[in-house]
């Protein structure tokens, strides 16, 4: 089955003008290889289209703000609304959309205070149709999959790919094959690829072993990887960046601060940032930061101990199963951008995470364990001084809060770190847990309850 390429089948005529170039040697094609990489090299390949910086930036903010009142199916995605800087399908009729983005930017007055950082927000993509910011760039990939007529697309996944791609290949009319580490996803992610119809494969192996299997797979069966190597996914994923600056007035923030797994969602940022300060739409860069669970910290390993010459991988573990992920594809792509922007890269601890999940939950937003290295990457930076406390900060909360429900019950119940050897470390995290607490059905039961909850005060986490 052959890949799509930049003039491929649709009942319009073409108007794609993009084309696909490689990070490392910089050649460009017209049509990409089943695995995303350069004939000539090796390396990622991405999508570059020479219309994008002959935009007039004045009036593309116009345009995209114009939009926002329009009950147009496209103009609805928050995705679609930025189609000026993103590939172009054949014809419109193929976009497959579930009006994905749109996600909220708020701001987080506790942990402004606790920070001591006021002007912090939080870019909330957890607010996608499936949950998890996966959909922007899925809303894209499945598009040119559907165009260039795939019954088939594939992924591996810890649990969000999968569930958006299943979602969105559902929309599209295709059919979909998820391959996830057996039993070190939740629930809740699972159960999503499940509905939307997808074959469910759990793996025994973890998320590296998954992705190898599928690279395999790609080769010999007619599938189309969905992957973030795909370079549409990061094109869709990009479009966070554009809303986040639209959001802001296009007054560029000082630091954006990511979760970093296979490193698809900083590269994808980073690419947005570039562009956009190429065709004059922002007047500097913000810093792009990358944060990584210190059990699955390929990247800091990698920038630390090989001056970011080669990839230092790692054996994967941690509870934020989102970023479990031992060696995360486009790490060269997350290396170039932090590069570019002098963003930093940080690795957080799990009892870290865990407080500070439970401090962005307390905000009433919550989110799922990997969006919250962020916070807790943003307080390492504090301290190294690489964040001042009168810059501007955005995280990027990357899951919703339900897509983990198992962290956060034993979190609150104290069984998270049972057993493990950060178990009595743990007990610091008390003050921040809100445990259900089980009671006779009487009011003066509820009533005692209510007068021992006050005169406690509030937890720090809900002050
Ligand atoms: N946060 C969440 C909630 C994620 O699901 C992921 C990745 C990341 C952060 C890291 O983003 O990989 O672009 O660096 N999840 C993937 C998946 C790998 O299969 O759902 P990244």
């Amino acid at each position: 089955m052959p890949p799509p390429t930049t003039s491929d089948k649709g009942s319009e005529p073409s108007q794609a003008m993009f084309r696909f170039r490689c990070i490392g040697c910089a050649s460009v094609a017209t049509s990409a290889a089943q695995d995303f990489r350069c004939s000539e090299c090796g390396n990622l390949i991405e999508i570059t289209d020479s219309s994008w910086n002959s935009r007039n930036p004045i009036a593309l903010k116009s345009l995209w703000r114009e939009r926002r009142i329009l009950n147009e199916s496209l103009d609805l995605s928050g995705v679609w609304r930025f189609r000026e800087l993103l590939p172009a399908p054949a014809s419109e009729k193929t976009i497959v959309t579930l009006r994905e983005g749109n996600t909220p930017l708020y701001e987080l007055p506790q942990s402004s205070r606790t920070t001591g950082v006021p002007r912090l927000y939080a870019k909330h993509q957890g607010l996608n149709p499936t949950g998890s910011f996966k959909d922007a760039g899925m809303t894209v990939a499945a598009t040119f999959a559907r165009q260039a007529g795939y019954r088939w697309v594939a992924c591996a996944s810890t649990g969000n790919t999968s569930a958006s791609m299943a979602a969105y290949a559902a929309r599209g009319g295709m059919r979909s094959l998820v391959l996830v580490p057996e039993g070190k996803i939740s629930w809740s992610k699972l159960s999503q690829s499940l509905d939307y119809g997808a074959l469910t494969c759990q793996l025994r192996t973890d998320f590296d072993g998954c992705l190898r299997l599928l690279q395999e797979l790609v080769r010999q069966a007619p599938v189309y990887q969905l992957n973030s190597i795909n370079p549409f996914r990061l094109e869709g994923q990009k479009t966070l960046a554009f809303e986040l600056l639209e959001q802001l007035d296009w007054q560029p923030p000082d630091h954006i601060i990511v979760p970093g797994g296979n490193l698809g969602n900083s590269s994808a940022i980073g690419k947005a940032l570039l562009e956009m300060l190429d065709i004059g739409l922002i007047p500097r860069l913000p810093k792009l930061s990358v944060i990584q669970a210190e059990g699955a910290n390929a990247l800091v390993r990698t920038l630390r101990e090989a001056a970011g010459k080669h990839l230092v991988s790692v054996q994967a573990e941690t509870r934020a199963t989102a970023i479990r992920i031992g060696n995360p594809a486009s790490w060269e792509k997350a290396a170039k951008v932090l590069q570019a922007t002098g963003g930093a890269c940080e690795q957080v601890g799990e009892l870290e995470i865990a407080q500070a999940k439970a401090e962005i939950g307390a905000e009433g937003i919550g989110c799922e364990p990997a969006s919250a290295v962020t916070l807790a990457g943003l307080k390492k930076l504090l301290q190294q001084g690489f964040v001042k406390r009168e810059e501007s900060v955005v995280l990027v909360l990357t899951g919703h809060l339900l897509k983990d429900p198992d962290f956060t019950m034993e979190f609150h119940r104290g069984t998270l770190f049972q057993g493990s050897a950060l178990e009595s470390e743990s007990a610091k995290l008390d003050p921040f847990r809100h445990p259900p607490i089980v009671l006779d059905a009487t009011l003066d039961a509820v009533i005692k309850t209510l007068e021992q909850a006050e005169k406690s005060g509030p937890t720090p986490s809900n002050v």
